[in-house]
């Protein structure tokens, strides 16, 4: 459950230092598995869903071993076993145990997975993707079954792109035999990553970033290290957070790059972006203007997950902003929390029509994912009065202590547990 006590009206200062990027370190320590060899990894951020990870690759027989922002796994007498569903059902991420256990193994079960509510996340792409390296599946409504005798290199086209089905074709891939090809591959910098990952390991993996990436197989090494990449999302979160509340604030050992479509749209506000080797420096006197039209769009483009934290800092800018969420159906749940601290929200299916309004009220809101739940700590904190964030439990999935990293900025953040 968890509660956040949050008292609007303060403006940020200060250095911030962003986190390593969820979204590369799961799948990054579900490739652990791929061959028996002991990995160190670094800058790894201290999240429930990592806990939950280093579980299930216990449960696999991997030694686990986390301390600070440094995690080591040792895979060598790694074998199978089913997932417990209770573990499985914890986040999204874990669905990529099926390639990795596939690679390794040569056979998976896993339950479906969970993740955040945000519409319909099948997993055809991922289930496609293993039965054209020759994966044999059985699915009950629960369960996902994975054989294969021998993994075959393959072509594979995805419809549209999928950073799951992506990652999850490229674990499978490092265990098949020949040449495996991904067309129409999501090209997140969180692929790249495992791309980076993965040939340390001794894979022999290219076109990450692109949309064509070939996967030669796997030539397994002893030992392995990788720094996680910087995450992009906890970036845009704190420079949404500054624009919106004012102030001047730096969040550093981040890759500026990484976040090229938020920054515009902040400058298109009126913040004024400062951009380092590995640093972006932000500076807003809180009163912004509406950026325009934001589409969510598959990398390079506007990315989904920050639209929830660029809406949020939209609520009091002057005019209108126009957000068409394309990935997720159910994508805009978060905006009716965001109308009861006072936001000018009309939602219209995958649109959502944003009119900055002069204040907003603290009142009581519930997170209902991690990402919506961010955007509510940005509302309360641009909101008059006290909010109560219920369930904060969603933040901490994804974010290493957001309060106390806000806090240490000036924001009145109280976690009252
Ligand atoms: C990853 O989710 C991220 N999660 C998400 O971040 C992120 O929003 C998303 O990519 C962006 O595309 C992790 O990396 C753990 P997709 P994923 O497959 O892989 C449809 C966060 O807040 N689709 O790229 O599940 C799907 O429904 C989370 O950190 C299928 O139809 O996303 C969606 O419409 C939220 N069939 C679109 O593709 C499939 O088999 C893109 O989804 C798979 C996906």
């Amino acid at each position: 459950m968890g509660i956040w006590k949050i008292r609007g009206g303060n403006r940020l200062y200060g250095d911030t230092y962003i986190q390593g990027a969820k979204n590369a370190v799961l799948p990054i320590l579900s490739g652990t598995l791929v061959s028996g060899c002991v990995t160190k990894l670094t800058n790894v951020p201290r999240l429930r869903d990592v806990d939950n990870t280093l579980k299930i690759l216990s449960c696999l027989g991997c030694q686990v071993e986390w301390t600070g922002h440094t995690v080591t796994v040792d895979s060598r007498n790694a074998g199978f076993a089913p997932i417990p569903r209770e573990l499985m059902t914890q986040m999204r991420s874990s669905v990529l145990f099926l390639g990795a256990m596939l690679a390794r193994f040569g056979r998976a079960e896993v339950s479906m997975p969970g993740g955040c509510m945000l519409g319909p996340r099948p997993v055809d792409l991922h289930l496609k993707a293993l039965e054209d390296l020759g994966a044999q599946l059985e699915l009950t409504d629960e369960t996902i079954t994975c054989y294969a005798s021998r993994l075959q290199g393959e072509r594979i086209v995805f419809p549209t792109p999928s950073v799951g089905a992506t990652e999850n074709a490229m674990l499978a891939a490092c265990g098949a035999w020949g040449v495996t090809v991904i067309e129409n591959a999501a090209r997140e910098p969180e692929i790249e990553d495992l791309q980076t990952f993965l040939n340390a390991m001794g894979a022999d993996i290219s076109g990450a970033g692109t949309d064509v990436v070939v996967i030669r197989g796997m030539r397994p090494i002893s030992y392995a290290e990788h720094a996680i990449v910087p995450d992009r999302i906890a970036a845009a979160t704190v420079l949404c957070a500054a624009a919106a509340c004012g102030g001047d604030v730096t969040a550093r050992a981040l890759v500026p790059e990484h976040i090229l479509p938020i920054t515009d749209a902040l400058e298109r506000m009126g913040c004024q972006v400062t951009k380092g080797k590995d640093s972006i420096r932000l500076v807003s006197d809180g009163v912004l203007t509406a950026p325009g039209v934001i589409e969510t769009l598959p990398y390079p483009g506007f990315p989904t997950d920050a639209q929830p934290l660029l809406l949020a800092a939209c609520m009091k800018a002057s005019g209108e902003t126009t957000f068409l969420e394309t990935i997720f159906s159910g994508r805009l749940r978060h905006t009716r929390q965001l109308q009861r601290l006072g936001g000018n929200i009309q939602v219209d299916d995958h649109k959502a029509v944003v009119t900055g309004v002069p204040r907003l009220t603290g009142t009581t809101v519930q997170a209902t994912d991690l990402r919506g739940g961010a955007a509510l700590v940005i509302a309360g904190l641009m909101a008059e009065g006290e909010t109560i964030l219920v369930d904060r439990d969603h933040i901490t999935r994804g974010y290493e202590r957001l309060d106390a990293c806000l806090r240490a900025l000036g924001a009145d953040v109280i976690d009252t547990d």
